[in-house]
């Protein structure tokens, strides 16, 4: 059985204090209202990290950064090192988000790197892929998605990819409030999973989650993730609100 996973991406939102606030009511709702049977995550920005995992003590919800170095140490001025993600009790690390690639260049060959740093410091990654607006108004999507996944995933072991959570997120349904439709989430869920299974086999292929990403709310929450290969949701916009980060997470 594949985990079901509901995170969320804070992005640059939320001061201290306010990210106490939200984390601190999503722990408390998760408890009175899930069954535990879905893997909560609050990527948050690194600077909260170590307090909201006091915070959370105690508590199943995993905690994940939204970025990551390449480099594991060094003269890197700006950057956080795997290691020291580790050191604060981070579990989870997204990588690709489409918004890095954009204003920060981050190339498949990069993301390579980055996902050999994570899980040889045993961080969960979050891998994102997803095609812009341009792309899939020519029907180009699952060209391009495939190659994301192939430049940055298939230099790993089976052993490894298996530890890997992919996240598909189209650009264009990215913090728009327009998303995919349930078909196109599970259309492209099943072109990822069918990719994997030619490379690692249909047993590796069926372990690995695979979130849809794009203005999922409350009120579309429930008929995306019934697409048989999508395992949940990364949540940006909406993981800002407990109550809407926890009613998507009760629509399993
Ligand atoms: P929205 O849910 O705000 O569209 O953001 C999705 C996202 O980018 C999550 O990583």
């Amino acid at each position: 059985m594949r985990k079901k996973i509901v995170a969320g991406n804070w992005k640059m939102n939320k001061n201290l204090e306010e990210g106490q606030a939200l984390a601190s009511e999503v722990k408390h709702m998760a408890e009175d209202e899930l069954s535990g049977d879905v893997q909560l995550i609050m990527c948050t920005p690194f600077i909260h990290l170590s307090t909201l995992k006091g915070l959370l003590k105690g508590s199943a919800i995993g905690l994940g950064a939204q970025n990551c170095s390449e480099h594991e140490s060094g003269a890197y001025t700006g950057e956080t090192s795997v290691d020291m993600l580790k050191s604060v009790g981070v579990e989870y690390v997204i990588l690709g988000h489409s918004e890095r690639r954009e204003y920060f260049n981050e190339s498949n060959e990069l993301l390579a790197k980055k996902l050999d740093t994570t899980l040889k410091s045993q961080l969960t990654p979050i891998f994102c892929c997803g095609e812009p607006l341009e792309i899939r108004e020519k029907e180009e999507q699952n060209k391009y998605v495939q190659q994301q996944i192939e430049e940055s995933l298939f230099h790993l072991s089976a052993e490894e990819v298996s530890k890997v959570v992919i996240a598909y997120e189209p650009i264009w349904a990215i913090g728009t409030g327009k998303t995919a439709s349930a078909e196109q989430a599970q259309e492209m869920h099943a072109v990822i999973r069918k990719q994997l299974e030619g490379k690692y086999g249909k047993e590796v292929a069926d372990s690995i989650s695979i979130l849809y990403g794009g203005s999922v709310k409350p009120a579309n929450a429930k008929e995306i993730f019934a697409g048989e290969d999508v395992d949940g949701g990364l949540i940006g916009g909406a993981s800002l609100k407990s109550r809407d980060f926890i009613d998507i997470a009760k629509s399993f």
